[in-house]
């Protein structure tokens, strides 16, 4: 297919409210004036795309993915570079792991073909929204979900994809601050076996309590361990981890099938052995984590992710003592590999490995 029909509806926001809201974005607050739409039967297979006017959904109450959580969803930026030109970062990654994601739940595969043309006809009805500056971008948020109604428990018949997109600044409202992370003793996000590769709601639910426990510790995240062992770092609620060791490794746990295969962290394993430095995948065990962060053996330690880009990490805090990182700022590789990945992105720094697509 890869064809997208346009929308004549005309824009829901003026043109003074979206400048207002580009002048400083935040995140995942603001939404665009159009959407992306296409859906899909057991018996009709994937239909005609179409460009929406961005609205309200109807859905009934008996729509199977208020019940089972049978949803799946990605997330990618449009970056606006100075010439004006609008470019995306590894988008066909995205596809491959919403194809992953839709397997494991049971959705119907996108074709990376459809899955790009949806993108780009969001990005083309929504393009005043990308915004010019600093590290701004527009988030893009395909996702796909159970739209049939039906009580029993199987797959569903109907299912409806959509593009949102969202003019985003800074993730964390701090800004690009050293965050406090806190351990979960006991909440897992996702066990062997289970959805933790996919991206799914169910894995971003399970989440949530944990992150409330962030923040009744007066921490920023939460970090969550292995559910099988409890003894090794898996990712945070929402971005994956590396440390950096003062020998010049830099880690990050395996993909043991309970992380999320992010975009950012692969591209971040290469980013790094272009700097000579000593990337892995590795399991890393909490106990001897906190040694190494006392003994000055660990240095920094940095959460990413495509919303998080890459943040520094100051502190963990569990339920026994609190770990400074290094001295507790920015670390100079966490930053010196963040200003790289957004040079890259934002058109500043030669795109040698042919990362950016143009919308
Ligand atoms: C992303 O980084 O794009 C995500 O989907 C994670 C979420 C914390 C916004």
């Amino acid at each position: 297919m890869g064809e997208y029909r346009a929308s004549s509806a005309p824009r829901r926001i003026s043109s003074e409210e979206r400048e207002r809201i580009l002048r400083d974005p935040g995140f995942g607050d603001n939404f665009t004036d159009y959407m992306a739409h296409q859906r899909w039967t057991e018996t009709e297979g994937w239909g005609e795309g179409e460009v929406l006017p961005y609205g309200t959904l109807s859905l009934e109450p008996a729509a199977a993915v208020f019940h089972y959580a049978q949803e799946i969803f990605e997330g990618l930026k449009a970056f606006r570079h100075a010439d004006g030109s609008v470019w995306t970062f590894r988008p066909e990654k995205n596809a491959v792991r919403i194809q992953n994601s839709a397997r494991r739940l049971a959705l119907p595969e996108i074709s990376t073909e459809d899955f790009l043309a949806s993108l780009r006809a969001v990005v083309s009805a929504d393009e005043p929204w990308v915004p010019t500056g600093g590290e701004t971008s527009l988030y893009l948020r395909p996702f796909m979900f159970a739209s049939e109604n039906f009580l029993g428990v199987r797959a569903a018949h109907t299912v409806d994809y959509y593009v949102i997109a969202s003019p985003a600044g800074n993730y964390f409202p701090r800004g690009v601050q050293p965050l406090v992370v806190w351990v979960s003793p006991l909440a897992a996000r996702a066990g062997r076996g289970g959805t933790g590769f996919a991206k799914c709601g169910g894995n971003y639910a399970s989440s949530l309590q944990g992150k409330y426990e962030a923040a009744k510790a007066g921490a920023d995240e939460v970090m969550f361990l292995d559910s099988e062992t409890h003894s090794n770092i898996d990712e945070l609620s929402g971005m994956n981890i590396f440390v950096v060791y003062a020998d010049g490794r830099i880690v990050t746990p395996t993909l043991t099938g309970s992380i999320l295969p992010g975009v950012t962290r692969e591209s971040i394993l290469t980013l790094a052995a272009d700097r000579g430095l000593r990337p892995s995948e590795d399991s890393v065990n909490y106990e001897a984590l906190t040694a190494d962060i006392a003994a000055g053996r660990v240095t920094e330690m940095f959460a990413c992710g495509t919303a998080a880009v890459i943040n520094p990490i100051g502190e963990l805090r569990d339920e026994k003592a609190t770990w400074t990182i290094g001295n507790g700022g920015s670390g100079e590789v966490t930053m010196a590999l963040r200003e790289e990945l957004t040079g890259i992105q934002y058109g500043r720094v030669e795109d040698r490995h042919g990362w950016l697509t143009r919308l």
